[in-house]
């Protein structure tokens, strides 16, 4: 392994991002031979024994880090968060429903994009209005009476806004794309209705995207909804109705479990707190020098 130590770089990019380096080891010791079987985990079946194992531990590791109330299905599903930006008002909203969203950059715009194919009428509740440096006050925001769920992005990965909280939807569902957030810290899973992310920035392999979802709102797709993108029937085939991404999901158990072993979301929490801290600390100190130099 000393060859590939070296290859390491510090990589800042915002995903696909830096995995933890020991689950890189491990994924790149157990390839050939996964588990004494003779095949790699991407060789297996996804129906066979070992591989159910893997996956439910998966399942159970992240329920725990985040600790997902009961009512609540895991799904691990493809296509990223950008098929979620279609599946979104297609499971929760009918073609004439109004649907509300906040936008705050460019991830939001794009959901913004993909719901209007979907519902007769999508309320921007909201919008920075081009600039995305912050949070639209919450008390301006335009709201419908009735609409079916409530949309934001708490972190927008391009622009940087983050909000600082959670949107107040009282009995809106309310939507959150954690793509760039999630497991960065704990959060309060009852607040939402559903929460969904793309993996390849805090969980894993690109493509695989989880989804969390409460579980009254299944049921109420429409009806071209592709399969593969149904929460009920996925809920009910425990995200196998196809060939689910067997190595993005091994390889999120793995990071899962290495969170874990970092003492979980508190942990994590602080530890970005810290991160955090210390990089404006640095660009404050580089502002202070650049001025200096410059007068
Ligand atoms: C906040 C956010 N939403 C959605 C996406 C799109 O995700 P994907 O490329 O998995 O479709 C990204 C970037 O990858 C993102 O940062």
């Amino acid at each position: 392994l000393a060859g590939f130590h070296k290859l390491r770089v510090f990589n800042f990019a915002a995903g696909p991002a830096a995995l933890p380096l020991p689950v890189l080891e491990q994924v790149q010791a157990e390839l050939p031979d996964w588990q004494g079987s003779g095949m790699s985990v991407m060789e297996i079946s996804h129906r066979s024994k070992a591989f159910i194992r893997v996956a439910e531990q998966a399942e159970a590791d992240l329920r725990e880090l985040l600790a997902v109330p009961a009512n609540y299905k895991v799904l691990f599903l493809q296509g990223g968060a950008t098929g979620q930006f279609a599946a979104i008002p297609l499971n929760l909203a009918t073609p004439g429903s109004t649907v509300d969203y906040i936008n705050t950059g460019s991830w939001s715009t794009k959901a913004i994009g993909e719901a209007k194919r979907f519902c007769a009428s999508v309320n921007v509740a909201a919008d920075a209005g081009g600039k995305y440096s912050s949070v639209p006050d919450e008390t301006s925001w335009q709201r419908s009476a009735d609409a079916a769920y409530l949309h934001y992005t708490p972190n927008e990965t391009i622009g940087g806004v983050a909000f600082p909280f959670i949107p107040e939807a009282g009995a809106v569902p309310l939507v959150a794309d954690c793509s760039s957030c999630i497991l960065s810290g704990p959060l309060d899973v009852s607040r939402f209705g559903l929460i969904y992310a793309g993996a390849q920035k805090n969980i894993g392999p690109s493509g695989l995207v989880i989804v969390i979802v409460r579980e009254d709102l299944l049921g109420r797709a429409q009806t071209g909804t592709p399969s593969i993108w149904n929460y009920q029937t996925m809920a009910a085939e425990g995200s196998m109705s196809n060939t689910p991404n067997t190595f993005g999901w091994y390889m999120a158990g793995l990071v899962f479990q290495w969170i874990k072993a970092q003492g979980g979301l508190a942990a994590m929490g602080r530890r970005n707190r810290d991160k955090a801290a210390r990089l404006y600390a640095a660009s404050t100190a580089t502002r202070w020098t650049c001025a200096a130099a410059r007068s």
